[in-house]
Parts: structure tokens; sequence; C-alpha cells
């Protein structure tokens, strides 16, 4: 029969037996939160990785005895190399690394000084590459790996909601990085996709008044801002077998607000 074809890792739970690395995971109504806990619903062992090690702990605690959380500043080699021979040793070789963690700030160009435009790109992009370096190791190892960078709208259109000019060098920055990633890596079965996030329901947004939140909604074609279920469900597409032949792309998850 027909539905006897669909590949096996194509039938939920999407992620069964594998181990996932999720960084800037601690922030409970934030996007990798979201990400960690959706993973783990589709079988992940999931290492909730955060500069904040107790929240960390606490939301891998309320996953599941399958999870840990790790505390870690991916702007630090050393960090990051601790982590991933951590998450070896405690879960297993991870297969999914979600490069999440990211900072943003509200400024205009000529009130950036040098020290915030290096800051934002120390952990929006040195941080992701630092992960990377880290963990690709022990994909190349198993001769397979899927990483998953959350960039931004911001990074496709010179700027989103809170796109200052160095927050949108680094979501740029982090997308090509991405893509290099996919284009040197895909011969020995790594994938490398990029999520595209635009307004996100997350404590940031929260802020907002109800005033500016809905003259963004407005400008959105589906008529309303992003949840971190949203964000969540593409990582979870690009990280599964669901997405087996999609390598360098970039998954717009902007209720088309920017349509390419
Ligand atoms: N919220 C949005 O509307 C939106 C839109 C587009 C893209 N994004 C991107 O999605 C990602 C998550 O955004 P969010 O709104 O959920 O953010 P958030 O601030 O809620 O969570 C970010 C997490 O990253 C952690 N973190 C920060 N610096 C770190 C470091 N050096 N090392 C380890 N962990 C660190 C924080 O402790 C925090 O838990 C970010 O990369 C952001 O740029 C968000």
């Amino acid at each position: 029969m027909i539905a006897e074809q669909i590949p096996e890792g194509m039938l939920g739970p999407l992620l069964q037996g594998r181990v996932a690395m999720v960084t800037g995971a601690a922030a409970e109504q934030g996007i990798g939160c979201a990400i960690a806990t959706l993973f783990a619903a589709h079988g992940a062992a999931v290492a909730v990785v955060d500069i904040d090690a107790d929240r960390a702990a606490d939301i891998a605690r309320r996953l599941g005895t399958a999870h840990a959380g790790y505390g870690g500043d991916i702007t630090r080699a050393a960090d990051c190399e601790r982590l991933a021979s951590q998450v070896r040793d405690e879960l297993g070789p991870p297969q999914v690394l979600v490069n999440n963690a990211g900072i943003a700030a509200r400024r205009a160009f000529l009130d950036i000084d040098p020290a915030e435009f290096e800051r934002m790109l120390q952990v929006n992009v040195q941080g992701s590459f630092l992960m990377t370096r880290a963990v690709l190791p022990l994909m190349l190892e198993q001769g397979r790996g899927n990483l998953v960078f959350i960039s931004s709208t911001a990074g496709q259109r010179g700027g989103g909601v809170f796109g200052s000019s160095h927050y949108v060098a680094s979501k740029a920055g982090m997308t090509g990085f991405a893509q290099a990633i996919a284009r040197e890596f895909a011969p020995r079965g790594i994938r490398s996709n990029v999520v595209t996030p635009n307004l996100i329901k997350t404590d940031s947004v929260r802020e907002m008044t109800p005033e500016q939140r809905s003259a963004i909604e407005k400008g959105v074609p589906l008529q309303r801002s992003g949840t971190i279920w949203d964000v969540a469900g593409a990582a979870l597409f690009l990280a599964s077998d669901l997405s087996s032949y999609v390598t360098g792309a970039t998954v717009d998850v902007n209720g088309g607000f920017h349509i390419r």
C-alpha cells in the first residue's frame, strides 16, 4: 500500500531517539523554551542550554526525566566545548542543535557605540559559530546532524519591529553563516537551515502597548502576531526527517509580512 511507503522518520513522534540541544531555552515564554518543549513532546531528549543555569535546570526538570538543563555562555568558546561534551556524556551525542539564544535592542544607528555593536555580533553571530564549532564534530562522527538557526525577518528587510542596524547585521550574518555551513557540510550528512520569525508574542512584545501591537499587526496579511508555537513548529519541521531534502533554506514565519 502507498501508506507503507512513508519513510519511518516521517511518522510521529518526529524526533524519537534523537538528542537535541536548544540554546537560550530557559525563558519560559520565549521561543527556545517552546522549541525544547515541542521537541520533547516528539520524543527527543532535550538539552536545555542557557546562560541562566538555574532556569535551564528548572525547565528541563519540568519537561521530564529524559531531559537536562545546562548553564553556559555561548560567547565563550570554553563554555561551548564543555556544553557539547557534557551533553554527549549525559544524554548522548546530539543530532540536532538549535541556535536560538540571542539578544535584541531598539536603538537608532547614531546612538549605537562600537561596544554595543560588538556585543550584538558576539552573541548572535559568534555565539552561533562557537556552538556550531563545538557540536559539529559530534555530528560528523555520526555521519548526520541537523542545525537550525533562529534568525529574524529584520535581517531580510533592513529592520523589523525592533530592528536596529546592529541587530539587522547580526541576523543577516547568522543566515549567511547557516547557508555556508549547509553548503560545506551537506556531503557529510549535515543539514543547516534558518527560521526567520517576525513579531512573536514573547515577553518583549507583551511590553508593547495594545495600540503599538495592533498597528503592527494590521500590516501582517494573517492579521496577527506570531506565537512561540508558530516558530517551534517550523523548527520541528527543519529538525526532523520531514525536511530531509531541505538544506540551506530559510523558512519565513511572518504571517506574510515579508513575502519574497
Ligand atoms: N521575539 C520575537 O519577536 C523574535 C522575532 C524574531 C527573531 N527572534 C529571535 O528568536 C530568538 C529567541 O528570542 P526570544 O524573544 O524568545 O528571546 P528571549 O530573550 O525570551 O530568550 C532568549 C534566551 O537566550 C538566553 N541568552 C541570552 N544570551 C545568552 C548567552 N550569551 N548564552 C546563552 N544564553 C543566552 C537568555 O537567557 C534567554 O533565556 C532570538 O535569537 C531572537 O533574536 C525573536
